[in-house]
Parts: structure tokens; sequence; C-alpha cells
């Protein structure tokens, strides 16, 4: 690790993995407690009487405006360690030799990284992973070594954690250069049983320390406490993982406007990244704006709308128009709209060519096509039900 980098500016962005002045270095993740020194930045709310007076929330958004591709695109540089693959245009391998020295430019295949108000900056791209026959041990560790990718979503609820570790660790790729996001499950949370999980999630993943965790779903169903109790609980635990260094950025999924407003209320550390369904089906604009505002980066997930969006007859003219296949136009569109992605596949193939989406451009009256197609489906859950 270098030395302490500061929050990263707008044209300056920092690469997954990069340390914080304001974080603790990560420890083996015992002996967790609260009442340890907090980052002082993104807080919900002023301390209470006797708590150390604390800088205003530097309401990040006005200074750093939520990344617009494809114009910031060019200004990124590409994760940590991604170098061109000789002889595959737009697919790039790891190279801890190089630093992948793009700013000014994409760089084929290179992937950019956007910052998270942890001081960190997450890859836009990553692989999904899930249950129901949602992972091959072949496919990410192909992903990892010949595609570039750096950024790998997983979660407890997908049992691949630790075949995941195992993957990792025949991929060769260092633990340093990886951005790996995990879930904690309904049925963990509540403030003890969240740093357990946690905890637990690190040691099948063979890990001291996770980028992102997440709150898997807002829906806590304990009986006897509501779930916005329930939340607030989990959450404190989070800010405490976040704060001991177990934890390098934290945040939630499926949360909707109203689960943000009372975590605001309720907690001090604002989620630093909100995981929510997006793609030309289902691009819940408002709730982009509001994590933009509040500088929450917006992860896409079920960016094929798990397939769906791959046979509309928009996205396939679209394809052809750009000679590019319909996977590529749906990853495209959401880098494009500034939205972290992680599709997912289970074949080398078909994540080399959802990686190669850093060469091309969806021309503006073509995104507001696909923005166009918004009919409000969900694929996945939908959460508008859960108070
Ligand atoms: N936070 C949450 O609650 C939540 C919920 C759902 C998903 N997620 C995350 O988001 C990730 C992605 O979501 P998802 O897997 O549900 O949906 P998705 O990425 O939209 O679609 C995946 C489906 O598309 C296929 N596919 C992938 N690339 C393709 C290509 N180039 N051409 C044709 N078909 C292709 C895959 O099949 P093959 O595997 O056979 O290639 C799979 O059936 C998950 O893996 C998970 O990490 C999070």
């Amino acid at each position: 690790m270098s030395s302490a980098s500061p929050r990263p500016s707008p044209t300056r962005y920092s690469m997954p993995g990069a340390p914080s002045r304001r974080r603790p270095q990560p420890r083996n993740g015992s002996g967790l407690s609260r009442g340890a020194a907090r980052p002082v930045a993104h807080r919900h709310r002023a301390p209470g009487p006797g708590t150390a007076r604390l800088p205003a929330a530097p309401f990040p958004a006005a200074r750093f405006p939520a990344p617009r591709f494809p114009a910031p695109l060019a200004q990124l540089p590409a994760a940590r360690g991604a170098v061109k693959a000789q002889g595959q245009p737009g697919v790039v391998v790891p190279d801890r030799s190089r630093v992948m020295a793009s700013a000014g430019s994409p760089g084929p295949g290179g992937v950019p990284a956007v910052p998270v108000a942890s001081g960190h900056s997450i890859p836009v791209l990553g692989l999904g992973t899930s249950h129901h026959g949602g992972y091959s041990h072949g496919a990410v560790v192909h992903a990892l070594q010949k595609c570039g990718i750096r950024h790998i979503d997983t979660a407890k609820r997908y049992g691949c954690e630790s075949l995941l570790q195992r993957a990792i660790r025949e991929s060769g790729v260092k633990r340093e250069d990886l951005w790996i996001t995990t879930k904690l499950w309904h049925s963990d949370y509540g403030y003890e049983n969240t740093k357990k999980a946690c905890l637990e999630s690190c040691e099948r993943l063979g890990v001291e320390y996770l980028d992102l965790y997440l709150i898997h779903w807002p829906d806590a169903q304990v009986p006897g406490k509501s779930n916005r109790e329930v939340r607030a609980e989990t959450w404190r635990a989070m800010e405490e993982l976040y704060e001991k260094g177990v934890c390098k950025s934290i945040g939630v999924s499926n949360f909707l406007i109203s689960h943000l407003e009372q975590l605001k209320e309720d907690c001090v550390i604002t989620p630093h990244v909100n995981q929510v369904e997006y793609h030309p089906f289902q691009r819940p604009q408002e709730l982009v704006d509001y994590c933009r505002s509040r500088d929450i980066v917006f992860e896409g997930y079920c960016p094929l709308a798990k397939g769906e969006a791959l046979t509309h007859p928009a996205v396939i003219q679209l394809a052809k128009k750009y000679s590019r296949t319909p996977a590529q136009i749906c990853i495209r569109w959401s880098i494009q709209n500034g939205i972290v992605t992680i599709p997912k596949s289970t074949k080398a193939e078909r994540i080399e060519e959802n990686c190669k989406v850093f060469d091309f451009t969806i021309a503006e009256d073509d995104v507001e096509i696909l923005n166009g197609m918004h009919d409000g489906r969900h694929v996945s859950w939908d959460p508008t039900s859960i108070v």
C-alpha cells in the first residue's frame, strides 16, 4: 500500500484498493468494538451532545459531480494492473509491473473506476455471480486472467464465497488489485449477527477485508421488531466494520429513497453504494438522482435484464447499427448513464464479449431510445412494498 492519498477529485481518480487517509488499517477481524475514531466526512447527521464536533457534511455531489460518460470516461484510468492483451482488442489481462496510464483515453479494454465516498474507487464493470447455476469456476478464472475483470460481486446468499476463494487464488491476481463485494443476508441482520456474518464471509472468501459489504435487502423479517429498527441496528454494525477497516466501503442493496431517508435519520454514515436493479426496462431515475445528490454510488444489477433485454427489437437494431452484440449495447448503455454494472455469465466467451465495451460510444439519441424503454418491470426483486 502506498502512503495515504486524499479524497479523489473528479478528474483525479484513484485505483481500486487505494487507501484513504481517513481509514484505519484493516485488522484480522476480531475484537470489534464501538468507539474507535470515525471518518469525519459523509456523515448523515450532526454529532450528539458530548461528541466531538465534526465538520459539516461536504455535500460531495456538488463537489464531485456524478460521472457522466462518455466524456469523463476518457479521463478515468483503467483499473490497477490492467493492460491490453496481445491480439485481443478490447480485452485486458493483469500485469502488475505496469499501471495502464490511460488518463486522457479509456484505453482499449481498460476498465475505468469511479470514486466512492469512502476514498476508494470501484471499477465500473464487474462480474456477477449467483446461486442456481450462476457460478462457474473456469469462467471466473478466465475473467480474472484474460478479461481484466477486477471487480467481483457475490453474496452469502449465492453460496459461492468459498468457491471464489479458490478461483481468485488460481487466477494469480493479487488481493490488493481486486474489488470484492459481498452481501449480508437478512437471516444475519442485527448488530452482533452482522459483525459475525461479515467475518464469516471474509473467512469463506479467504480475505482479511471486503472492498464493499452490502445489506442485501431492506426487509428484515425479525418478529417483534420493525424493519426500520433492524436496518438501523444492522447499519450500526456495518459502520463499525467500516471504522475498523474490515470493510473498506459499506452500502445497501435494493434500498428505495424511503429506506435511505430512514437510515439517514437513524444512523451516522451515509451508505457508499446502493446496488439496485438497472437495465433498459428498469431505470429508476429518481433513485439514481437521489443517490447522486448524496454521493452514493449507484450500482446496477441485472444489466441484461437476465437476458430479456437481449431480444428486444430496439436493442437488436442498435447492436446492428454499432456492430456490437445486444449484451454489449446494454452494458455500455449502463456505463454511459454513469452506472456501475455487474453482468453475470458462466461462459468465458460471453464474459470476454461483455468486457469489450470501452472502445465504442452510443450516440446520445440512441442512449435516449434505450432510456425510453423503461416500463417499470422487475426481473429480480421489487422492494416497493417493503416499509
Ligand atoms: N443485490 C441483489 O439483490 C442482486 C439481485 C440480482 C442480481 N445481482 C447481481 O447482479 C449480477 C447480474 O445479475 P443477473 O445474473 O441476475 O442478470 P444479468 O447479468 O442481467 O443476466 C445474466 C443472464 O444473461 C446471460 N448472459 C450473460 N452474458 C450474455 C451474453 N453476452 N449474451 C447472451 N446472454 C448472456 C447469462 O447466461 P450465462 O450465464 O449462461 O452466460 C444469464 O442467464 C448477479 O450475478 C449478482 O451478482 C444482485
